[in-house]
């Protein structure tokens, strides 16, 4: 069946329970691809769902009872929205495709669509008849076609990706849920910024701004994936605010691998530094972390520190992934400290920090000895954790 999210505005998505990898992002607690429609004179579909859950989308529409569809809105070309655009334009074969310019190139060299499309900008609207559309572009949050559709009569705002998170369930509003699942779905959309977005933290501010500029009044922002938000709106703009500017909570990650266990035990003392100036931590082993998770706490923790060992002049394997990994998505203003035992060359340690500049982090200090620690080394260690710890808390 489909949602009411205001008279005349419809959630019409699909719910993918069981999806656990998401191109690499461990959705624990699967998902969903949202799309709406909005039914004035005319009737919009904005967005589609992944290709394969079409079924689950025309038996929605059937629901609301549209037997046609005017404009096909496409925020975003990527293959989660998108992919049943070809499915919907063969069932309604008069839909006018509406997106950007951008949009238009991603269409044509991701699904070969080529027809003429109306192509809007930001400012841009499109009446329905009772219903007004217009559109926001919001380029690289977090694809170059990425837009927003803002119904305004209604006051609902349909961001596509951004302020959505993975997270599958038969309830589709923020007010439905208790306290607890509100604090799992806040961390979820936390994951999804630290997966997805964080990169792209710079065009966030802009988008921000510019909804600030335009004066948009929100009753509802109904994301393409995961929940809708109707009653903490301020909250989510909030913790948009502050992870698209680097504010972080005042505690340590700890992430590190380790061959023989000298690094482990390394990362324990470490720790026990962290713990001395009276900073919380988590700690990681790469090899039994989920990436998702882990790149989560880094975005929210004020300090990180990492440790590797040496293995043939590189860094230790688990390690080099996770690394480039994080390195991709730049977070940024952050209190770093490496350390790493090795057997005879140690490279990994001089490795880490390299990439701790290129993020420009603020490097503390780092330690690295041969095989095991002594009492020297393990005073460096325990103290490499106070260190940072001070830092992050300011002293
Ligand atoms: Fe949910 Fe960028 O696609």
């Amino acid at each position: 069946m489909h949602v009411t999210i205001k008279p005349g505005i419809y959630w019409v998505g699909a719910v993918d329970w069981n999806v656990r990898d998401f191109h690499g992002y461990h959705t624990q607690y699967g998902t969903s691809y949202n799309a709406y429609v909005v039914k004035g004179d005319k009737v919009a579909l904005v967005d589609t769902v992944k290709h394969g859950f079409e079924s689950q989308l025309f038996e929605r529409l059937e629901h609301v009872g549209i037997e046609q569809i005017d404009y096909l809105v496409v925020n975003h070309v990527e293959m989660d929205h998108a992919g049943s655009v070809k499915a919907v334009m063969e069932k309604f074969p008069d839909v006018k495709i509406v997106t950007n310019a951008r949009g238009k190139i991603g269409l044509k060299e991701a699904y070969g669509i080529d027809e003429d499309v109306i192509i809007v900008k930001t400012g841009d609207k499109l009446e329905l008849g009772g219903k007004t559309l217009t559109f926001i572009e919001t380029p690289m949050v977090h694809w170059p076609d990425s837009m927003a559709t803002y119904v305004i009569e209604d006051r609902v705002l349909l961001p596509n990706d951004a302020f959505g998170m993975h997270y599958a369930s038969s309830k589709r509003f923020d007010d439905e849920f208790s306290q607890e699942e509100m604090g799992r779905i806040f961390f979820e959309a936390a994951k999804y910024y630290a997966n997805i977005v964080l990169l792209y933290s710079n065009q966030v501010q802009k988008v921000l701004k510019q909804i600030e500029e335009l004066g948009l009044e929100l009753d509802v922002i109904a994301p393409s994936h995961g929940i809708i938000w109707r009653d903490k709106i301020p909250e989510i703009l909030q913790r948009y605010k502050a992870w698209s500017s680097g504010e972080a909570d005042e505690r340590v990650i700890i992430i590190y691998d380790s061959m023989w266990l000298h690094t482990e035990e390394a990362a324990f003392e470490v720790a026990e530094g962290v713990v001395d100036e009276g900073v919380e931590f988590r700690l990681y082993r790469l090899k039994n972390s989920d990436w998702t998770e882990v790149m989560t706490e880094i975005m929210i923790s004020k300090g990180v520190i990492v440790g590797s060992p040496t293995l043939n002049r590189e860094l230790f394997p688990t390690v080099a992934g996770f690394l480039a990994y994080m390195k991709g998505l730049k977070p940024f203003n952050k209190v770093a400290g490496a350390f790493g035992s090795y057997g005879w060359s140690g490279e990994a340690v001089g490795k880490i920090v390299d990439i701790f500049n290129q993020l420009k982090f603020d490097v503390v200090g780092s330690v690295r000895w041969k095989y095991s620690a002594d009492e020297k080394t393990l005073e460096e260690l325990r103290e490499l954790g106070r260190s940072v710890a001070r830092k992050v808390r300011g002293s």
